[in-house]
């Protein structure tokens, strides 16, 4: 989070480690900084979660990956339809479809998966030129 101000329900993370980039609520810099740092100095968590923007979930899917933890990671793609027709929502890669088969994903749903952090399709379906891989 950027500040105390994107924290919601406050009370709940009582006890909790935080991380957020202006040092506002627990300590500054990012998440996955602290994340990193948790996993280094154990004990192993038998899982992580996360959910946020799609760079630092690429992030985090690294670094539970080379720490060997499980995880689910929940992802936002731009939808149509909804109900796995229209391919707006697939990950590229793996085919993944995010309206269907997530948006709760874990590791074996992102095997192969080779746009993670990158710009999202538009409406048109189309992705913005700096993504394109050729
Ligand atoms: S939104 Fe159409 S396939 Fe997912």
């Amino acid at each position: 989070m950027n500040s105390s101000a994107d924290l919601i329900f406050p009370a709940d993370y009582q006890g909790a480690a935080l991380a957020s980039e202006d040092g506002s609520v627990g300590r500054r810099g990012l998440v996955t900084s602290l994340l990193e740092e948790m996993l280094e100095s154990g004990p192993r968590p038998r899982a992580v979660y996360g959910a946020g923007p799609e760079r630092m979930l690429l992030a985090v899917q690294e670094l539970v990956t080379r720490f060997e933890v499980p995880f689910q990671l929940s992802f936002e793609r731009y939808m149509k339809c909804g109900f796995g027709l229209c391919g707006q929502c697939a990950l590229d890669g793996s085919g993944v479809q995010v309206c269907t088969e997530g948006p709760v994903l874990e590791r074996q749903d992102l095997e192969g998966v080779t746009d993670l952090g990158q710009p999202h399709r538009t409406a048109s379906g189309r992705r913005p030129a700096t993504s394109q891989k050729t």
